[in-house]
């Protein structure tokens, strides 16, 4: 059994647990510390840190960031501090750790994690996993690989709204709309990925992933089958240690 621990951050919360990465399965209980007001990366650093503590584990961590990671540094910033644009973040969070940490954007380690072990599983063909969270993250898949980094969260839709500013789960929060008025959004925006994309399915992960009663009914597509993530909100965590055990073996 190899296991891995998971930090997932996201804008309201940074969630950690030990996972079996041959199996996707939390071998403990996940542990939450709220996002830090500001999400500055010295303050998120010490909540990382506080999380590979408090699991007590050996071994490599795997990171999500909500923003682009390439190389390890982290390129934009939609819902944290602007500091984060341009900073080696893999190093930042291996030095606050003593571990070696895999850093990965938050939707690409919940599309790993869903064509593994989830919704996408055994889905052959394009599949986008797209996370309704503070904002919206993408996951481009085709036959179970990734195109990372494709933030389709930022395509510009109603005038020159991002994506996100108008339809995900924060969106929904701020503009009191009942799940069948978030839904209507959600179905114009998957209608314009479905033009562009052809997907063979769409996943929907987090938060709004534990509830697919409330908006599944509601969304409309024309010919794309929508599904919740199969983790729900925790394909996040299990991506990320994932991701840091593939790239041990290719250490190794
Ligand atoms: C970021 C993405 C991220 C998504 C979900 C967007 O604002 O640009 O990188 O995946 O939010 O957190």
């Amino acid at each position: 059994m190899s296991v891995i621990l998971g930090i997932d951050i996201g804008g309201s919360g940074i969630k950690g647990a030990p996972v079996d990465t041959q199996t996707g399965q939390l071998t403990a209980e996940r542990h939450r510390i709220p996002t830090p007001e500001g999400a500055r990366p010295d303050d998120v650093k010490g909540v990382v840190a506080e999380l590979v503590r408090h699991f007590g584990h050996e071994g490599p961590v795997g990171v999500t960031f909500p923003g682009i990671v390439q190389h390890g540094q982290t390129l934009s910033a939609a819902n944290v501090d602007d500091a984060w644009i341009g900073l080696d973040a893999d190093a930042l969070f291996t030095e606050a750790t003593g571990r070696d940490v895999y850093l990965v954007n938050d939707a690409d380690a919940a599309g790993i994690a869903e064509a593994q072990f989830g919704a996408a599983r055994d889905v052959p063909g394009v599949v986008l996993v797209l996370t309704f969270g503070t904002g919206i993250g993408s996951a481009l898949m085709q036959n179970g690989v990734l195109v990372p980094n494709t933030e389709l969260g930022h395509l510009w839709l109603k005038g020159d709204k991002h994506a996100e500013t108008w339809a995900s789960d924060r969106a929904r929060e701020r503009d009191d709309l009942n799940w069948k008025g978030w839904a209507k959004r959600v179905s114009t925006y998957l209608g314009h990925l479905e033009r562009l994309f052809s997907p063979e399915l769409f996943v929907i992960g987090g938060g709004v992933a534990k509830k697919p009663d409330k908006w599944q009914p509601h969304v409309q597509t024309t010919r794309t089958k929508v599904v919740p993530a199969g983790l729900q909100n925790d394909s996040g965590i299990v991506g990320a240690a994932m991701m840091a055990a593939a790239r041990g073996h290719e250490q190794h």
